[in-house]
């Protein structure tokens, strides 16, 4: 956290919490780390309250005692998970599991002058389930991110009527970033990849049909339509209340030879394993588009020792979303691993192995994958008549103009207070926070959607994290410097700061998110 706890004692054994430590090696509002038992805890000092809580996160494991306390609460430095210190729950998405809380005791002995800080035993999770307006049943469309967060929250929050999830994918909600990092360049093992066991759903009595697509929505008669082998035979499905979260699909290649079997896309968990499977018989390998998937998946198959070249019209890859200068040290970045860019550049056709480009030049490759974009899958939301504005429009309960039908994720567009615009935004992050305020709105609890935008991508060793919101911008102050991979980038327009990405500064990240949330726009306080 902001100050670094006991640095000087850095290679001293960690102190035992059981035994008790002085308060004075507490530092007002940040933490000391030591151990209770056998756990690694962090006691957290906020004025006179002390609490006592895990050392990391239930995401990834990111190390707590380098995130930021606000208010009552500690925000994970890695990708902005939110916890409460004094029980522990998982506040905010990405994390969903709350962290252990121990008992702590203040004893003043006799002839001390100061308190001695003594942590007791662990305590039990605290659920305090909200009284929920009861909707009779509720049906999720998608198990991506939003779908699950909010089927999850639904529960947390103490709803116990019937909770169906509709999947069109193959398998039960993964974690969908990872599909292009870890798990594809081989280093994350296939069991991290479902958000949960399959015993989850069972415990939940959270119905999950997966390979099962809704094609209509009967907004009157409050039913949806389904089909596909996980329906098991049942053709509809009725619903109290309805979220819709079916996320986007990648945008496909329309040149000539776009169909051969070698060109793929990266959606879904069987695309990625079918991409390892493709890789494991390529040598070489065109990416086509330098999105931030396309990029990942360049970092990932260099991991696996493949050459990787990239084709994109772009000049500077993710100079849109970043900006110059990082786009630029992104490229670098690449380079130093043996990524071939041809930029400025588009495939005009593939013939077998041999790709055409714009420029006259051809390239072999024996695996193509195109990370060219993607659209948010809108087919339902229009068939049901819901408005849309280039997504699907919501307010700021994330309701859509049918009442009772919620809409969170990559299709959402919503008013968001910080900028004063409609935005809608294609981050992991985003649409599980969005799913969890989609949850307690279904059951009538009226929560704003106002968290400022945050999402992260990986390149080789290096984390980028993004919040704010800036698609357009008129002035860009950096300080340090993004080739040596410490910098802080403020994106701004009129004076108004918008967005802060960061490499290596992960406190100034979150420093950048908690000051943003306080920014409303002047559009959007007169709206
Ligand atoms: C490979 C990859 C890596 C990514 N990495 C990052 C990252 O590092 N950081 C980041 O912030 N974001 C990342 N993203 C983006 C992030 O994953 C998405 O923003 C997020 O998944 C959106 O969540 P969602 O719930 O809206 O949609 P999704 O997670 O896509 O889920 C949509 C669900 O709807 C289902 N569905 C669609 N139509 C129907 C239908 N008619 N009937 C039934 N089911 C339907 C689908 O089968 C799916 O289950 C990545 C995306 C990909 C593909
Ligand atoms: S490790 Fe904490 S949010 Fe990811």
């Amino acid at each position: 956290m902001a100050d670094s706890p006991d640095s000087t004692a850095a290679d001293a054994p960690p102190p035992d919490f059981h035994a008790g430590v002085p308060l004075s090696r507490i530092p007002d509002g940040g933490s000391l780390a030591g151990r209770a038992g056998e756990d690694e805890v962090l006691l957290v000092r906020r004025g006179d309250e002390l609490f006592a809580i895990a050392a990391h996160c239930t995401h990834y494991h990111g190390p707590l005692a380098e995130g930021l306390i606000v208010g009552d609460t500690v925000r994970c430095p890695w990708h902005h998970a939110c916890f409460s210190l004094r029980t522990g729950e998982a506040l905010r998405a990405p994390a969903l599991d709350a962290i252990a809380c121990w008992r702590v005791e203040r004893r003043r002995h006799q002839g001390e002058t100061q308190d001695t800080i003594v942590v007791g035993e662990k305590l039990t999770p605290a659920t305090t389930p909200r009284v929920p307006q009861r909707p009779e049943s509720i049906v999720i469309i998608g198990g991506g991110a939003a779908g699950f967060a909010a089927a999850e929250m639904l529960r947390r929050e103490g709803y116990d009527g019937p909770i169906t999830m509709i999947s069109a994918d193959d398998a039960a909600p993964v974690d969908r970033p990872n599909l292009s990092k870890d798990y594809l360049a081989g280093t994350a093992q296939e069991d991290w990849i479902p958000l949960r066991g399959s015993d989850f759903y069972a415990e939940q009595k959270i119905e999950l049909l997966l390979n099962t697509r809704v094609t209509a929505i009967d907004t009157k008669a409050r039913q949806v339509r389904l089909q596909g082998p996980g329906a098991s035979g049942a053709t509809s499905r009725s619903y109290g209340a309805l979220l819709l979260a079916t996320g986007a699909d990648p945008v496909r290649l329309t040149i000539p030879g776009a169909d051969s079997s070698h060109v793929r896309y990266l959606r879904t968990f069987a695309d990625s394993r079918a991409l390892i499977d493709a890789a494991g018989k390529a040598t070489r390998v065109a990416v086509i588009g330098a999105s931030f998937i396309g990029l990942e998946v360049a970092a990932s198959l260099r991991a696996r020792d493949l050459h990787v070249e990239v084709i994109a019209p772009d000049q500077v890859p993710l100079e849109r979303i970043m900006g110059t200068e990082i786009g630029r040290s992104v490229q670098r970045l690449h380079e130093s691993h043996g990524v071939i860019f041809h930029l400025g550049e588009t495939v005009t056709r593939i013939d077998g192995h041999t790709l055409s480009l714009s420029g006259g030049g051809t390239l072999e490759a024996d695996l193509v994958i195109a990370g060219i974009g993607v659209r948010p899958a809108l087919a339902l939301a229009e068939q049901a008549g819901l408005t849309l504005d280039r997504g699907v429009a919501v307010n700021e309960f994330l309701e859509t103009s049918v009442p009772g039908i919620f809409a969170a994720g990559d299709i959402a567009r919503w008013p968001d207070p910080h900028t004063g615009d409609r935005i809608r935004v294609e981050h992991w992050v985003v649409a599980e926070r969005m799913g969890q305020t989609a949850a307690r709105n279904l059951l009538g609890q009226r929560e704003r959607y106002d968290k400022v935008p945050f999402f992260w991508s990986q390149h080789y060793d290096v984390q980028i994290n993004y919040v704010g919101h800036a698609e357009r911008w008129d002035a860009v102050q950096i300080d340090g410097s993004p080739d040596a991979h410490d910098c802080s980038v403020i994106f701004s327009r009129g004076g108004r700061k918008l967005a802060v990405v960061t490499i290596g500064r992960d406190l100034v990240s979150l420093q950048g998110e908690v000051a943003l949330e306080q920014t409303i726009s002047p559009l959007a306080a007169r709206a």
